[in-house]
C-alpha cells in the first residue's frame, strides 16, 4: 500500500467505506475565522493574498489546525487563472470580484497562456510549503474553477444573476466562445498539473455555475472540458484522484460523473440523500451535502442533520462536506461541534 493511502480522503475516494468519514469544508479558510481576519488585514488585497505563498500557506493551515480536518485545500481563487492569462480583476469588498469583461473573439487574442503558467508560480510555491507542513493524516487538496464557471466571470465581468451575457455568446457563436473555453482548458490543465507536481495529492474542480445550462449546452460546456482535464491529468498522474463539483447539475449529475471520468463527485444541498445513495454512489465516491445554513445555525438542527446525512450516506464511499462554501460570519464554534459530530460511531 502506498504511504499516501493511509490518509482517510484518499482511502473513501478510492472506494473504501470508512466508519468515520473523512470531511473538509468548501471555504474553509475565510472570514468566520479570527485568525484569517487578522492576516487578511495585513495584505493590501485578497489577490497579493493568493500570490503570497508565506500567507496563502499559513490561512491553508488556519482551519486544519483548530479543527483537524482530513483535507487541506490550497488557499488560492478560481479566478487567480484569468488574472494570470491577463485580465484585469479586483476584488471588492461586499461586491464580490468585478474583471474587465471579455465580450468576443478580440478579448480572448489579449489572454496569454505562455504568460499565465509562469505567473502562477507563487500558488505552486504555496502547496510546496504546505506539502511539507501537513501531519501524515492529512491530504492536500489542490483546485481550478471550471472552465465554464471561470468563463461566466471572465465574460460577465463577475457575478451574476442571470448570466445573460455568457449565455448568449455561447448560443450565438459557440466557435468562438470554445476558443475562450479551449483556452481555460489548457490553461487549466496546465495549472492542475503544476500543483499536483507541487504535492497537492487530489484535486477538486469548482463548478459553481453548472447549474444554470440546458441539457445540450452542459453537456458541451460542463461535462466536455471536464472530459478533458480529467483525461489530461490522468495520463500524466494517474493516481491523482479528481473531484468534480458541478453544482445545482440535478438531473445532469449521473451523465456528468458517467461522461466526465471524475473520481468523486461533490454534491449540492438540493441532491436528495436517496439518489446520492442509489443514483450515485454506486457509481463514484460522493461528496457532500450538509446545507451551509445549519453549519451558520448551529444547535440540535445542526446535530441532527449531520446524524442522518451520515447515516443515508455513509454506507458507501462518502465524504462529508457542505453543499457549498462556508458562510463569511459562521460561529467557529458551530465548526467544532461538527468535527466533534463527525468524530462520533455512527450509531450514537
Ligand atoms: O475553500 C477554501 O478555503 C480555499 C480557497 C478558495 C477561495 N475561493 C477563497 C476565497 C476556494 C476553493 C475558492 C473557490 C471559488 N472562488 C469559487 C468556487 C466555489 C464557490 O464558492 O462557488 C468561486 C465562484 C470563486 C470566486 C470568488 N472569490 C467570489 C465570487 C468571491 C467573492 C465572494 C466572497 O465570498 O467573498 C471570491 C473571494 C474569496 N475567495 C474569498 C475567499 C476566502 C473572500 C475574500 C475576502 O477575504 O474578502
Amino acid at each position: 500500500m502506498r504511504i499516501s493511502q493511509t490518509k482517510p480522503l484518499l482511502r473513501a475516494l478510492s472506494g473504501e467505506t470508512l466508519s468515520m468519514p473523512p470531511w473538509w469544508l468548501m471555504r474553509q479558510a475565510g472570514r468566520y475565522l479570527p485568525e484569517y481576519r487578522q492576516i487578511r488585514a495585513k495584505a493590501r488585497d485578497f489577490i497579493e493574498l493568493c500570490l503570497n505563498p508565506a500567507l496563502a500557506a499559513e490561512l491553508t493551515l488556519q482551519p486544519v489546525r483548530r479543527y483537524g480536518m482530513d483535507g487541506a485545500i490550497l488557499f488560492s481563487d478560481i479566478l487567480m487563472l484569468p488574472h494570470a492569462l491577463g485580465q484585469k480583476l479586483a476584488y471588492h469588498e461586499g461586491r464580490g470580484p468585478v474583471l474587465e469583461p471579455i465580450e468576443d473573439y478580440g478579448g480572448i487574442a489579449h489572454l496569454d497562456l505562455d504568460r499565465a503558467i509562469p505567473r502562477l508560480e507563487p500558488v505552486l510555491e504555496t502547496v510546496q510549503r504546505v506539502s511539507g507542513a501537513l501531519g501524515p493524516r492529512t491530504a492536500l487538496i489542490g483546485f481550478a474553477g471550471s472552465p465554464w464557471t471561470v468563463a461566466t466571470y471572465m465574460v460577465e465581468g463577475g457575478s451574476s444573476k442571470d448570466f445573460r451575457r455568457v449565455k448568449s455568446w455561447a448560443y450565438r457563436d459557440p466557435q468562438d466562445f470554445g476558443a475562450l473555453i479551449n483556452v481555460l482548458i489548457e490553461g487549466t490543465i496546465e495549472h492542475l498539473a503544476g500543483q499536483i507536481e507541487a504535492g497537492a495529492e487530489l484535486v477538486q474542480l469548482f463548478d459553481s455555475w453548472a447549474g444554470i445550462l440546458p441539457e445540450e449546452e452542459f453537456g458541451r460546456w460542463v461535462i466536455e472540458p471536464t472530459r478533458q482535464i480529467v483525461t489530461a491529468l490522468k495520463r500524466r498522474f494517474p493516481d491523482c484522484p479528481v473531484i468534480g463539483f458541478p453544482r445545482a447539475a440535478g438531473l445532469l449529475y449521473e451523465r456528468y460523473v458517467t461522461e466526465s471520468g471524475v473520481d468523486g463527485i461533490g454534491l449540492d444541498t438540493a441532491v436528495p440523500a436517496s439518489y446520492a445513495r442509489d443514483g450515485l454512489q454506486r457509481l463514484v465516491p460522493i461528496q457532500g451535502n450538509l446545507d451551509p445554513v445549519l453549519l451558520h445555525l448551529g444547535g440540535t438542527a445542526l446535530e441532527k442533520a449531520v446524524r442522518e446525512l451520515r447515516r443515508a450516506l455513509g454506507g458507501g464511499p462518502y465524504v462529508f462536506n457542505l453543499g457549498h462554501g462556508v458562510l463569511p460570519d459562521t460561529p467557529p464554534e458551530n465548526v467544532a461541534t461538527l468535527a466533534r459530530l463527525l468524530a462520533e460511531p455512527i450509531a450514537a
